[in-house]
């Protein structure tokens, strides 16, 4: 198996590095090779070649059987012009390796209950929900611009859906359900946005395929609402890109460890880009602070989805979880009683947990 490496900015080295730790670890344990090439994008890959994504790393990613990326920006590249940005580098990946579906799970881990801003009998005995989002259409990718009008400069947007676009990020969707609980809402705004109709109508001719999966449709407004009021009564969600974008924040945000946070982003091969829901974290950089377990978590997606094992991908999670269960726990996560760690132990200890069966 060929990884592609991207570390990127900040605190991306620092857990990058705890993810070689837990590979090389599932490859004594489960007899699977991987060979890793380090590349570039976001800040590094301004700083040393002038553009956000250099065309090598996109070439290499293409050739890889999986991308695997720490965290790209920072404060020093946030002057620069839209297309010279660390972002537009994320933008150009994604488009790049055509990955389409953006999987992040909002998970809440039983061990970090209290983290959350939530109420108890809200989170009743645990959250669990798979955020699909629309990742290379939408207005992201739509025409952009400025013009004069009458009362000066104007700026526009333009949100785009072709029934393509739409039809194979929710097929994904629904693949999604029917491994787990088999409920799916469609989260859209059909009363107002032509595009939501389309993507309304297209969600629901997909459905025949499914009949074994229960779907809903909510605007994304009572959507909002929802997740905070009773996030339990979803599944799996797909939407938008933009809509996805704001929703996978508010989802992460009721089980209280953005820092715990893994995604994987998913095209028609098996080829897909593995990232952790947090960003670069530039204040804590190489001070071994950051939490390593989204990093960690994004692995697992990544011998789930790309390489088919799903008993590694079962064995690194189960790792993460006896750490924690063991009481220990990086800054942003530390509890009254348990044992602080930074990330580099944080790594050791998970690896160290990983076994067969
Ligand atoms: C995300 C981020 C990106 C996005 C930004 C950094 C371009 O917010 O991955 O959710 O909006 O897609
Ligand atoms: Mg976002």
């Amino acid at each position: 198996m060929k990884i592609a490496v991207i570390p990127g900015d900040g605190i991306g080295p620092d857990i990058i590095k705890q993810a070689y730790k837990v590979l090389n670890r599932v490859s004594e344990v489960f007899g699977m090779e991987f060979t890793f090439e380090e590349m570039l994008m976001g800040g590094r890959a301004i700083d040393e070649i002038g553009v956000p994504l250099p065309e090598e790393t996109l070439k290499v990613c293409l050739e890889s059987d999986a991308v695997l990326l720490g965290a790209v920006g920072g404060e020093k590249w946030d002057t620069l012009p839209g297309h010279l940005r660390p972002e537009a580098g994320l933008l150009g990946i994604r488009k790049g390796l055509g990955v389409f579906a953006n999987l992040r799970p909002a998970i809440l881990f039983p061990q970090l209950k209290s983290a959350s801003t939530l109420k108890e009998e809200v989170l009743g005995d645990g959250l669990d929900i798979m955020v699909v989002r629309e990742l290379t259409g939408g207005i992201y990718f739509g025409q952009r611009g400025r013009s004069e009008g009458s009362g000066g400069q104007e700026a526009w947007d333009t949100e785009v859906y072709s029934v393509p676009e739409i039809e194979r990020v929710t097929r994904t969707a629904f693949e999604i359900a029917r491994k787990r609980k088999g409920r799916l809402t469609s989260i859209d705004k059909a009363n107002i946005l032509e595009s939501s109709r389309l993507w309304r109508e297209t969600v629901v001719r997909v459905a025949e395929e499914y009949p074994d999966i229960e779907l809903n449709h909510m605007y994304v407004d009572n959507a909002a609402m929802q997740l905070v009021r009773n996030p339990r009564q979803f599944d799996v969600i797909v939407t938008t890109n933009m809509f996805g974008d704001i929703l996978s924040d508010e989802a992460s945000m009721l089980t209280g460890s953005l820092g715990m946070l893994p995604s994987a982003s998913l095209g028609e091969g098996s080829l897909g880009l593995y990232e952790p829901v947090h960003g670069s974290a530039p204040d804590i950089a190489g001070q071994d602070k950051a939490n390593p377990i989204a990093t960690i978590m994004s692995v697992a997606m990544m011998l789930r989805y790309s390489f088919d094992r799903e008993d590694a991908a079962l064995a690194v999670e189960r790792a993460v979880e006896k750490a924690l269960d063991k009481g220990y726990r990086t800054g942003d996560i530390m509890q009254p009683g348990m044992k602080l760690v930074g990330t580099e132990e944080m790594g050791d200890r998970i690896a160290a947990e990983i076994a067969a069966g």
